[in-house]
């Protein structure tokens, strides 16, 4: 489909992109970019996995948007749902009260997510939902009469969010230094990236996983299992580029936390909701975790709202007397938000996105495993619909590339020329190099050779721009 480039300015009489640079602050975004003569992109358009410039450049939605985007863009049913919502109810809150879109999706979450996970608690988005978790952690041991349980226990390079606990908990430390001091009582563990597993690990999948696992155990230990309130991790981590769990990992990772009666919290913001093939991706690694926090792809993005779906145990202290759990949002379970993600929800039971997602992740693993021919590919990793391509500057030792190399090949180059290859995704540096893929559920094997060789001709060029 072609597309009419965006009419030239905004009401005000701006060009858009110089609006952008004179008056939005961008989220994680270097401003200097802008100031110096480059052009801030934006995006006018979504239709399926396509997204189109306000210069009419079409490109693919590798990342769909922001791990968001599950059923794709342009879904006319999901902004019919939001309209429909607004006009009977637009607005009303969870506190003290109901609505019937609130009441209907916590009884679907409750359904999809396993064991006793019956109680929803529903925020605006992902690091809401962290928060929340931690607070009821908190406040579940105080009730239960072990008040000193407090603490976080999460991995190296992990990210659960940006508000001041959720930041606490994620595990990048230059994410965190300009706001310390942060929440004081978190810690991290390493994470299950088996490619920089330590030597004699790496050929032993199972040894490995059980290693990373019981280093959970030793941070619990050693804080004192009587100060531990709960482990936060994501069934595959994003950030350091989609590290899945070893085999055994989760299971051993339960039984420590049934051991030291230590919470175990599954942050499924991005995995949730088909991204790695089941509703929720602990189901897709079998184990049991005691909270889920999701969000992103809960709506696909048409409207926010994020959840913490807690244990029917966590939920048993606040059936009692006076207590509640003094916490809560405005926009919380908003009803538009409610209404979007029943729709959502709907799409995908009708499209089989789950099933679709199980079986063609073996062939989106296998197109990007050809790019492993190039001296810049490290590792292909990854699981469903969500991988991570390491680049690295030596293949057979594994080195990787010092602080102004990472600069000039991310920065100065890998960015933009994915982007003028027409592929939007994401090329990052929280961890050691990697490009991150995460597109829309919907897509299938001619748009997965498509993304191969997009990346394949930007790839091929990225030793020249050391
Ligand atoms: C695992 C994980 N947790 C929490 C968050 C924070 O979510 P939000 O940006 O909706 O606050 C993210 C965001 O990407 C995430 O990936």
């Amino acid at each position: 489909m072609t597309t009419t480039p965006m009419t030239a300015t905004t009401p005000g009489g701006s060009a858009y992109a110089d609006a952008a640079r004179d008056h939005l602050w961008m989220h994680f975004t270097r401003h200097s970019t802008y100031e110096q003569g480059g052009s801030v992109p934006v995006i006018v358009r979504g239709e399926g996995h396509r997204i189109w410039d306000d210069h009419g450049k079409e490109y693919i939605d590798g990342l769909a948007g922001l791990f968001v985007v599950q059923v794709g863009h342009g879904r006319v049913e999901l902004a019919e749902a939001a309209a429909k919502q607004a006009s009977e109810l637009a607005f009303f809150p969870l506190w003290s009260y109901a609505h019937p879109r609130a009441i209907e999706l916590a009884e679907r979450l409750a359904a999809g997510a396993p064991g006793d996970l019956n109680r929803v608690f529903f925020t605006t988005g992902g690091g809401e939902a962290v928060e929340t978790a931690w607070k009821l952690a908190k406040q579940y041991y105080k009730l239960v009469g072990k008040p000193t349980k407090h603490k976080v226990i999460s991995r190296n390079v992990a990210y659960h969010g940006t508000t001041q606990g959720a930041l606490s908990i994620t595990g990048i430390p230059a994410a965190k230094e300009m706001f310390e001091p942060l929440v004081p009582g978190t810690f991290k563990v390493p994470n299950t990236n088996r490619y920089r597993a330590p030597e004699h690990l790496r050929e032993d999948e199972k040894a490995f996983g059980r290693w990373a696992a019981d280093r959970i155990a030793e941070a619990i230990e050693f804080e004192g299992p009587d100060t531990v309130a709960a482990v936060f991790l994501e069934p595959v981590q994003n950030s350091g580029g989609c590290f899945p769990p070893p085999p055994g990992y989760f299971e051993r990772v339960r039984e420590i936390c049934d051991e030291y009666d230590v919470l175990l919290v599954s942050d499924e913001v991005i995995c949730a909701f088909g991204r790695i093939g089941a509703m929720f991706a602990c189901d897709d690694f079998s184990y049991q975790p005691d909270i889920i926090t999701c969000a992103k792809g809960m709506t696909s993005g048409y409207s926010p709202i994020g959840a913490m779906i807690a244990s029917e145990r966590l939920f048993e202290p606040f059936k009692k007397g006076t207590t509640s759990f003094p916490h809560g949002y405005t926009f919380g379970g908003h009803p538009v938000s409610s209404a979007v993600a029943m729709a959502n929800l709907d799409i995908f039971e009708r499209e089989g996105l789950n099933d679709h997602v199980k079986e063609n992740a073996p062939v989106f693993r296998s197109a990007l495993e050809r790019l492993l021919d190039l001296p810049i590919v490290g590792d292909v990793r990854g699981a469903g619909f969500f991988y991570g391509i390491e680049l690295v500057k030596d293949k057979d030792t594994r080195e990787t590339f010092n602080a102004a190399e990472s600069e000039r090949l991310l920065r100065g180059y890998l960015s933009k020329a994915l982007f003028d290859a027409g592929i939007y995704c994401r090329a990052d540096d929280r961890g050691d190099p990697v490009i991150q893929l995460a597109p829309p559920l919907t897509i299938g094997p001619a748009e997965f050779d498509d993304i191969e060789s997009r990346l394949r001709s930007v790839l091929e060029d990225a030793g020249q721009h050391l």
